[in-house]
């Protein structure tokens, strides 16, 4: 019995190559006597961060690595590693040192439950509630955003829980399991992510701990980190109805229209260039800026990075976006003939085909291929 595997500790990197020994010799530290692994996840991270982890792996089989190429994203690689291990309870840490290890062997407690199934536990959460923390030291306009974050996940999550953001916790994998398939895995909120994925509410217990401060490396939440949380918490309310890319890439689009009559504008009556001459270059200018845009928010998880890749995928974007538009103008001319009239409604359902069309399209050849 004294061998079986307990626990998986979950790390999810990028860029952190120089805590990756100090963390590992914590673990060691605060699971002594324990049966533990840890599976560090990391997105290729340009600073070697997956070769210190392998070298340590060759020494002690307990230090495993899973390396994503091409891949971007917290909760998604979060995912990865609690579905890559054999043990019966796993912990998501962060690879920074922010987050306290020593409470690891407490929260594998908990969720042993010590064959008591009656009250069994699903989740324990590391909780910040502590004052003096990092959290003390950082800024009123991150203090006012994580204030926000919190009001607003309490929205959509049932549950009475202080932190629910928290990136640090531990969760019994058949749980984990079992969501997997209706996890959302976009941005940073893995644990907010489990707990709405559940039907039945989790049921869950909250242990404080200090958040420390950052010694080595930086953070990753950026503007960017932040808008995908409010996109994954859409995507709890509304993604059934309609799927959150398509909302992004439509919301893109609009503000793809807009350029287009600024840069028609600014050539036709601005500069006196010929009318023909204005819409090739507002549509040329509106299809790039939709295609960086797309790139960099949309599918920001599976970016097209380099010179080729970056002209490939706007090429076949421009292919693809040409084609919805003939749909669009053919649909829209249709059943303008059809329904004598309707200008406007023809007009509009023509747009939702030549969306649809162009999403369906891009989403499979322009970002669906590395
Ligand atoms: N594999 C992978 N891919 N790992 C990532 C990525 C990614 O795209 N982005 C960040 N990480 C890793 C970092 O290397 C680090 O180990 C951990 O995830 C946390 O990232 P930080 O960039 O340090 O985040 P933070 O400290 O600002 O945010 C922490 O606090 C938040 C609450 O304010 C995290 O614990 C969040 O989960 C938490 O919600
Ligand atoms: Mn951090």
């Amino acid at each position: 019995m004294a061998d079986l595997l307990e626990l998986a500790v979950v790390i999810p990197t990028f860029n952190e190559k120089a805590n990756v020994a100090t963390l590992v010799a914590k673990l060691d530290q605060a699971l002594v006597g324990r049966n533990w692994e840890a599976i560090f996840v990391d997105d290729d991270s340009p600073d070697g961060t997956a070769d210190a982890a392998r070298e340590i792996g060759r020494l002690d089989k307990r230090i495993r690595v899973i390396q994503r190429i091409g891949r971007r994203g917290l909760s998604s690689a979060c995912i990865e590693g609690m579905c890559a291990t054999a043990a019966p309870v796993v912990a998501v840490i962060d690879g920074d040192l922010q987050h306290d290890e020593t409470l690891l062997p407490a929260m594998l407690d908990l969720l042993k439950g010590d064959g008591s199934a009656e009250g069994a536990l699903d989740v324990v959460v590391g909780s910040r509630f502590v004052v003096g923390g990092c959290t003390g030291e950082w800024d009123s306009d991150r203090v006012a955003k994580s204030a926000l974050a919190t009001k607003l996940s309490r929205r959509v999550l049932k549950a009475d829980l202080s932190d629910p953001m928290s990136g640090f916790f531990a969760i019994r994998t058949d749980v984990v399991r079992r969501l997997a398939p209706d996890l959302s895995a976009i941005g940073f909120k893995i644990m907010l992510d489990l707990l709405t994925a559940s039907p039945t509410p989790l049921r869950f217990v909250e242990l404080p701990y200090t958040f420390r401060c950052r010694t080595e490396g930086e953070s990753k939440l950026d503007h960017v980190v932040a808008m995908e949380y409010l996109i994954a918490l859409y995507d709890r309310m509304f993604g059934r109805f309609v799927p959150v890319r398509f909302a992004m890439f439509s919301a893109i689009g609009v503000l793809g229209v807009g350029i287009h009559m600024v840069v028609l504008t600014a050539l036709f009556l601005g500069l006196g260039a010929g009318f023909v001459l204005g819409e090739i270059v507002a549509t040329l200018a509106a299809l790039t800026f939709n295609f960086f845009l797309n790139n960099a928010l949309t599918y920001r998880d599976r970016r097209l990075k380099g010179w080729r890749q970056l002209a490939d995928g706007w090429v076949s974007f421009a292919v693809i976006c040409s084609v919805g538009a003939i749909a669009n103008v053919g649909i829209a001319a249709f059943l303008y003939e059809m329904r004598d009239g309707a200008w406007a409604a023809s007009a509009l359902v023509g747009v939702l085909v030549g969306a649809v069309w162009n999403y369906a399209l891009s989403s499979k050849f322009t970002w669906g291929r590395y």
